[in-house]
């Protein structure tokens, strides 16, 4: 499978998403802090990213930090908050280099000035890559997202700009942070959960899922390229029959 552009085949793949877990579990079982792990973790999102592009994948996925997230302890929020600042920044010019644009599925209202600040110098700084494009989910949940994107259209609404019978799923698709952007076709979990855990919860609706025992800190090149092989494997029939 080495070097293959899986569009090239059968079961054509354009968008992958990934729910990177288990970087605490990684970190525990080593008598390290939960941070640790999440440093590690961002090695793991480095193997992804070139799997992917070697892959030929359009949209690479990845879930960051959950609106849930806040609720975890304070030194880990802030450490994660602290990873997020230096990571994307430091890492702009090797994804220019790659041609990778990066965009953030992001409610960036909760955010520090120091978080939003590298998002957008991230964002702004790979605008014109367009090998693949990596969509970070961060400060992101489905529900919320959905329920945004019902207030901006019974804003138009109340308006008079749309009526009622003029609502139908492209319209709330395109309120959406992934406007434009197509459906995951596979979506993968490490670590062994298998919980979708208020990610894409609309865009999800004909995905594919892929589960893997491994622990984020461990998934490699090669995790991913099985994870693509089984999604190769797989009959879609979105609803209808063969
Ligand atoms: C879930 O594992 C992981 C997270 C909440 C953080 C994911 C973030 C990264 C891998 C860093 C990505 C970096 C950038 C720059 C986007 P967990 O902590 O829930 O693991 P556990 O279930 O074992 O406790």
């Amino acid at each position: 499978m080495h070097g293959s552009n899986f569009n090239d085949m059968e079961n054509g793949i354009r968008h992958v998403a990934v729910i990177m877990d288990g970087n605490g579990r990684w970190a525990t079982s080593r008598g390290l802090e939960r941070i640790e792990g999440h440093y590690r973790g961002v090695e793991a999102v480095r193997h992804t990213i070139n799997a992917a592009l070697e892959a030929g994948i359009e949209y690479l996925t990845i879930y960051a930090f959950s609106k849930e997230n806040w609720g975890r302890q304070k030194d880990e929020v802030n450490g994660l908050m602290e990873l997020f600042c230096k990571t994307i920044s430091l890492e702009v010019p090797s994804l220019i280099e790659k041609g990778v644009r990066v965009r953030f599925l992001c409610d960036r209202a909760g955010l520090s000035e120091d978080v939003v600040g590298s998002l957008d110098y991230c964002e702004n700084k790979t605008g014109h890559c367009e090998r693949m494009t990596l969509l970070v989910a961060l400060n992101y949940g489905a529900r919320d997202e959905i329920v945004s994107a019902v207030k901006a259209i019974a804003a138009k609404a109340a308006g008079g700009e749309v009526s009622p019978s003029d609502i139908d799923e492209k319209m709330l698709e395109s309120c959406l942070y992934t406007a434009a952007i197509p459906d995951p076709d596979l979506i993968i979990r490490t670590s062994g959960e298998q919980r979708l855990s208020n990610f894409l919860l609309w865009q999800a609706a004909y995905s594919e899922f892929y589960f893997t025992p491994v622990l984020w800190p461990d998934f490699t090149e090669e995790s991913f390229r099985e994870a693509l092989c089984e999604f190769g494997r797989r009959k879609r029939r979105f609803g209808k029959t063969e």
